[in-house]
């Protein structure tokens, strides 16, 4: 049985978690496979909400298996937190039990935060991603198999210390570490995660081969690519498609669908470029931002907003083989008068409708737009009626207002992506699916 992925199609915070949420009722096994707490989910149970940003959004199916990937970066004092606040929310420790982290994965240490805040060019989350990447990449990074090892190693906690401090002081932070908290902090990981330490890979391989669903869950999104993406103003880890079962320690062929979660618009956290971008405290940009809450679920920071960007869609679409385009926060847009979506850029005279490459590129591109016309704003309560409907006379798509329909149509027809899925409020009943497509479910409850 196969492998579905879920893939952020734009500069992340897509909204994948509702998404993942859906598919996870029907996965045995929900796999993060890059990044790290840089993400960040919110999970509502009953009055509660919760914000995770490393356990996998799959948690809230009791019979989903969690996997902190081979691929991923894990901050084990982030990750403790999250355990205690989920613990105290469902009564359920999942770690050893149902939730496990890599044996290959990357240790985040109070180092890696410390060298990460001295960033001053991309607008990074503050969590030492980069850094940890970097370490790996140089091959002087911790992997959670290697902690026994290196705690129980005097001579290699020093010169780790002293090389952490080096760098520490050559960006100017003056924070340092001391080798005896270093070696405390390596065994406190043993002691609190050591059950939860597996070979994920194999334990995900064989799930496969037994006929399990698994469903793999990407963070951040096609653009922020360290590769494909807008460089340098990116994460540090392959977000795309291609990733997704390497960074899970399964091969490609396991893959059969792999959805792309857009906003109806386009939001970006931290700087470059972003040729949509509209002005944030007026007129539509700012609608976007207020309607749609947008400010970042780690750091908090305000999102960027600007109107979808189907150059940048289809980019992301050429990398990633999308089988499906999941279409969030549509209902964001009501009360709009106009809705615009960028088909192409001008640049130096020339219209393009590929993204160039190169940033300083990208930042001199002036949007071309077409103009669709408004659709009234509705309540929570409508937008679920609906979908409620939707359902229940299997009309699909074709429940939504022609205005509304319209758009989705010509987005479609823009990206040459078939939408699955529309979404159109925050509650779980508030989506509409294609009739007959993957996401044609009745909405699922959480099994807390
Ligand atoms: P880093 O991943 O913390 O190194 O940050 C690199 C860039 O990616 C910055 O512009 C961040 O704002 C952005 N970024 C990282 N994670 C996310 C995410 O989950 N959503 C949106 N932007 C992100």
């Amino acid at each position: 049985m196969p492998a579905s992925v879920v893939l952020g199609a734009q500069w992340g915070d897509e909204g994948k978690g509702k998404a993942i949420d859906q598919l996870a009722a029907d996965s045995s096994w929900a796999v993060r496979f890059q990044g790290g707490n840089n993400a960040g989910h919110t999970i509502v149970l009953g009055d509660t909400t919760l914000k995770l940003h490393q356990i996998p959004s799959g948690v809230t199916s009791q019979n989903c298996k969690l996997v902190l990937g081979d691929g991923m970066v894990i901050d084990p004092w982030v990750l403790e937190e999250e355990l205690d606040r989920w613990r105290e929310l469902t009564g359920e420790s999942p770690e050893g039990d149902r939730l496990f982290i890599s044996e290959r994965a990357s240790v985040i240490l109070p180092f890696h935060r410390m060298y990460d805040s001295a960033d001053k060019l991309v607008g990074t989350t503050g969590r030492g991603i980069g850094p940890a990447y970097r370490d790996r990449i140089e091959r002087v990074g911790i992997r959670f198999v290697d902690l026994g090892a290196v705690s129980s190693d005097k001579e290699k906690i020093s010169e780790t210390a002293e090389r952490m401090n080096k760098q520490l002081a050559a960006v100017g932070v003056e924070e340092r570490i001391e080798p005896e908290a270093l070696m405390a902090d390596l065994k406190w990981i043993i002691e609190r995660f050591g059950d939860a330490i597996r070979p994920t890979g194999l334990m995900v391989d064989e799930a496969l081969r037994d006929g399990e669903n698994v469903l793999l869950e990407g963070a951040q999104g096609a653009m922020l690519d360290i590769d494909q993406g807008t460089y340098p103003f990116v994460t540090s880890s392959v977000t795309s498609r291609a990733n997704a079962t390497h960074g899970a320690g399964i091969h490609p062929g396991h893959v059969s669908q792999c959805f792309g979660i857009s906003k109806a618009y386009t939001t970006r956290v931290g700087n470059g470029p972003f040729p949509t971008e509209l002005p944030y405290e007026e007129g539509p940009g700012n609608h976007m931002a207020m309607v749609g809450h947008e400010f970042g679920t780690t750091t908090g920071r305000p999102r960027r907003t600007g109107w979808l960007d189907m150059v940048a869609l289809r980019d992301s679409h050429r990398i990633n083989g999308y089988t499906g385009l999941v279409l969030t926060k549509l209902d964001v847009l009501g009360g709009l008068e106009e809705i615009k979506i960028c088909t192409g850029y001008q640049l130096d005279g020339d219209v393009i409708e590929v993204m160039p490459t190169s940033c300083d590129d990208l930042a001199r591109c002036i949007p071309v737009y077409e103009v669709h016309p408004g659709f009234p704003a509705l309540s929570d309560e409508d937008w679920i009626a609906m979908a409620d409907e939707s359902r229940a006379s299997g009309s699909g798509l074709g429940a939504m207002p022609e205005k509304v329909l319209r758009y989705v149509r010509r987005i479609e027809e823009l990206s040459g992506i078939p939408v699955v899925s529309v979404g159109v409020g925050p509650d779980r009943r508030a989506s509409i699916a294609s009739a007959g497509g993957p996401f044609d479910v009745n909405p699922v409850e959480a099994t807390f």
